[in-house]
């Protein structure tokens, strides 16, 4: 038997395989609440424009809060046969109240009304997103305050390099989090706009009021055309990408603390909450949570490359190409939300164990570059010649086995004459980081005025 929604034209019903590929019933019915939304300001829309009658917008109005509390309880029985969530609630509709849902459809298709539903669940994911990464960077600036003045080695290419605060590595992931929140802010303001209305793709002749729908459904404008209004998922790859570039921090920030939870760095304690231990190495406890947040990054990254794919070839307006776009994101947004906690709370939990971050900073002569400095300053030599004159003593603490401060004022002098004494103050790791105080430098004072500015910013 063919469809009851548009079957009008056909003598036979889908095949069982047409129907498998066809149906996204399995997953759009997430959209329910949004579809509903929409379906409920269009009734308005519809009535207030005299295109419906009033009791047929309040039957059809009611109705659809009843469609709703039996998709919320669970009561639900959705259909493949009705292929998606915009069919299996207008059918629904349609035997809780009858005739008048026979109405709700007109002067719409359901090209502008899922249009319009992913938008509005977009928006919301992108609302949770900005309190996942507020959440988040509350926690670093906890961890930024503690440790403003904590030493540890910075590194580059994961070699020592010179020595750094605590606060100020945490502080990075701050600003990196910030601006991941800034990028969804402004895809949100950009996707704001109401592709209702645009009916299949060329508007519709019936006197629709586009600006009271828009309005009613948090949008700031409707969508100026009607072809781009049902053909672009542009918001969705915005959304996607402002998720694969704050993913991407979340997993170096993810392999640092798999590092530094390493009995060869010893850095910092995961808390045993997000931790697991096994099952046959009575020692073990493992980083599972970072190594999954590292991993389940794959999969937005996956799901940026995948709907980009689906639209680049796509002629306007719709093609049936674009269902596929919400399992993606749907994919993508679960783990973004999972993985934002979850680092939440690893970052909330963790201990940095400050004796072996100290330790870790005094190696590996990371004060070789304060002492070049110092000798530029004291006494006068180009920047070249110093950094010479520093690499020859770091060879020779090197070749006996200890550190720079180790070695002895006349080991000093036997490379450069005039070396004094008071070269000793700036080889240890306090007075290197605390010497860096150009603006944002790692100086537990910039630091902490770095902690204070966001602070007052986040509220
Ligand atoms: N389930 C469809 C989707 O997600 C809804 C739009 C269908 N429109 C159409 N003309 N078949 O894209």
């Amino acid at each position: 038997q063919s469809n009851a929604m548009w079957g009008g034209r056909f003598a036979a019903g889908p095949d069982a395989i047409m129907e498998a590929i066809n149906a996204s019933i399995s997953f759009d019915k997430r959209l329910a609440a949004q579809d509903i939304a929409g379906s409920r300001a269009h009734a308005a829309m519809l009535a207030a424009t005299g295109i419906i009658s009033d009791t047929d917008a309040d039957a059809i109005r009611e109705g659809l809060l009843t469609v709703l509390s039996e998709i919320e309880g669970g009561a639900f029985a959705f259909s493949t046969a009705l292929e998606d969530i915009h069919m299996n609630v207008e059918a629904r509709l349609k035997e809780v109240i009858g005739e008048p849902a026979g109405r709700l459809h007109t002067a719409r298709s359901r090209n502008d009304q899922v249009a319009t539903d992913f938008r509005l669940w977009v928006r919301d994911q992108i609302d949770a997103a900005v309190t996942g990464l507020r959440a988040l960077i509350g926690a670093l600036l906890v961890q930024a305050e503690a440790g403003a003045d904590w030493v540890m080695p910075g590194f580059t290419h994961l070699q020592t390099a010179q020595p750094v605060t605590w606060g100020h590595h945490m502080m990075a992931y701050v600003e990196m989090f910030a601006r991941d929140m800034g990028r969804f802010s402004d895809a949100r303001a950009r996707m704001n706009e109401s592709p209702l209305g645009a009916a299949a793709l060329a508007g519709t002749s019936f006197p629709i009021d586009r600006w009271m729908t828009a309005e009613a459904l948090g949008f700031d404008r409707p969508m100026a055309n009607s072809l781009d209004a049902v053909s672009d998922r542009d918001f969705a790859l915005e959304f996607l990408g402002a998720a694969s570039i704050c993913a991407m921090h979340l997993s170096r920030f993810a392999e640092e603390l798999v590092i530094w939870s390493s009995a060869q760095f010893r850095f910092v304690t995961l808390s045993d909450r997000f931790s697991t231990g096994s099952s046959i190495m009575p020692q073990k406890k493992n980083p599972d949570a970072a190594e999954l947040i590292r991993a389940k990054i794959g999969r937005i990254f996956g799901a940026n490359v995948a709907l980009m794919t689906v639209m680049k070839g796509l002629p306007l307006a719709y093609s049936k190409d674009m269902q596929e776009d919400k399992e993606q994101v749907f994919d993508a947004a679960d783990n973004l939300m999972l993985a934002l906690a979850a680092m939440e709370g690893m970052v909330r939990d963790m201990s940095a164990n400050r004796p072996a971050l100290e330790a870790a900073a005094a190696s590996g002569f990371s004060t070789a570059t304060d002492l070049a400095d110092w000798l530029v300053r004291e006494l006068g030599l180009p920047f070249r010649e110093a950094h010479h004159v520093t690499g020859r003593l770091v060879a020779m603490a090197e070749a006996k086995g200890c550190d720079l401060p180790d070695l002895s004022l006349a080991d000093m002098q036997s490379v450069h004459a005039d070396i004094r004494a008071d070269v000793f103050d700036v080889l240890g790791v306090h007075n290197s980081v605390a010497s860096r105080v150009s603006y944002g430098g790692t100086a537990p004072e910039q630091v902490r005025a770095q902690v204070a500015r966001w602070k007052e910013r986040l509220g």
